[in-house]
């Protein structure tokens, strides 16, 4: 990386949409992300700790090489795709959603509609992600169109094997510009938020620790997150809440003979809280659907799923509420960057199929694990 002292990048946190209390996520100016100094590094990393999303506008001829390269700056001893090559595994409810680019597999390709060449790409079917593959109860199909939901609220991670991503980066390659629709939570709170179609929605998981009662930060401190093994085929014929925050428990999970072989020592056990490691700052860190068992301070082992997901659930619900939702409202070129360990996000919308939409994804499993509330 080129050396210079000073650097021309500027900050600016994002404008909030009326009514809206988020404070995270800000703008990126002045960088030249094809050739980042030592300076530009520090104020990007800086900027991403302490804002957890940032966004880089007018990025569309950057190559998905430098994407990598950029991404990896976060984590130089990472070098394979977050979820290793697990995506491969045809039950798993990721595989139709993210296409491989061949010369850069830690970049992937997902989006909508019909693509005839995208970086090496041939004749590629792009399908968004629609809620009503995923929740029990979906939208009406003559809602559909106006209305949507959060698809499935996470934090982009395998959690078998390999450790979660430090660091997701998101581009809109090409967007199909079409109105607002309304996210309904559809959960008894008559919640809801307006949403650009297709927009990305994205909350802050250290207000989610932060709206905490006492008791419940205490137990958050000192409990452990047990993941199913291979969450993602394990969890495949499930449905989820209409909030997209976790699994209903209809007891339909696979059971271990019909998953792939386990291997004990790669279920991931980590912690409830995960530490900004600028800020000091503690996140309520939980990917909901894929969570398992609870590992408490006094060694009790909860491991009753429906209990285990009420648990969860009650301690993440108020942090997704609609003051708290950053949707992006992505424009062609926009790169976004957030702390994968700082923040849950989600997929909205629905497109038509003939509507294309392409965006470029790139983290990789994390070099070393996540830094715990005691670390
Ligand atoms: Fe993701």
């Amino acid at each position: 990386m080129p050396h210079s002292t000073t650097s021309p990048i500027t900050v600016h946190k994002l404008a909030k949409p009326e009514g809206s209390t988020i404070d995270f996520g800000a703008e990126i100016r002045g960088a030249d992300l094809e050739n980042v100094t030592e300076a530009d590094f520090d104020v990007i990393r800086t900027a991403l700790y302490e804002n957890n999303v940032i966004l880089f506008k007018n990025q569309q001829n950057l190559p998905p090489k430098a994407q990598y390269e950029l991404t990896r700056l976060f984590d130089p001893a990472a070098s394979s795709y977050g979820h290793g090559k697990t995506l491969d595994a045809k039950r798993s409810i990721l595989h139709p959603d993210l296409k491989t680019i061949p010369h850069q597999p830690q970049v992937q390709v997902i989006g909508n509609g019909p693509v005839a060449s995208f970086e090496g790409l041939e004749n590629i079917t792009l399908k968004h992600p629609h809620h009503k593959t995923f929740h029990k109860e979906p939208i009406s199909v003559e809602d559909d169109r106006e209305n949507t939901r959060f698809y499935r609220w996470h934090m982009d991670a395998a959690l078998y094997h390999l450790e979660p991503p430090k660091v997701t980066s998101l581009m809109a390659v090409k967007v199909p510009k079409t109105e607002f629709q309304t996210l309904r939570y559809d959960d008894g709170s008559n919640d809801r938020l307006s949403v650009s179609r297709g927009s990305t929605a994205f909350v802050s998981s250290f207000k989610m620790f932060d709206l905490l009662s006492d008791e419940d930060k205490e137990f958050a401190r000192t409990t452990k997150v047990q993941y199913a093994p291979h969450p993602y085929i394990w969890m495949s014929p499930a449905r989820s809440r209409p909030d997209g925050l976790g699994m209903i428990s209809d007891g339909l999970e696979l059971d271990y003979p019909s998953l792939p072989p386990i291997e004990e020592e790669k279920i991931k056990i980590l912690p409830m809280c995960w530490k900004n490691p600028v800020t000091g700052q503690l996140a309520l860190q939980v990917h909901p659907s894929a969570v398992q068992k609870l590992h408490l301070a006094d060694g009790t082992i909860m491991d009753d799923l429906e209990q285990v997901r009420e648990i969860v659930h009650r301690m993440q619900r108020p942090g997704i509420a609609p003051e708290l939702v950053l949707g992006i409202d992505w424009e062609e070129g926009d790169m976004a960057m957030f702390n994968n360990h700082g923040v849950l996000h989600t997929v909205t919308g629905s497109f038509l199929p003939e509507e294309v939409r392409i965006f470029r994804q790139c983290n990789m499993a994390a070099s070393e694990p996540v830094l715990g509330p005691e670390t």
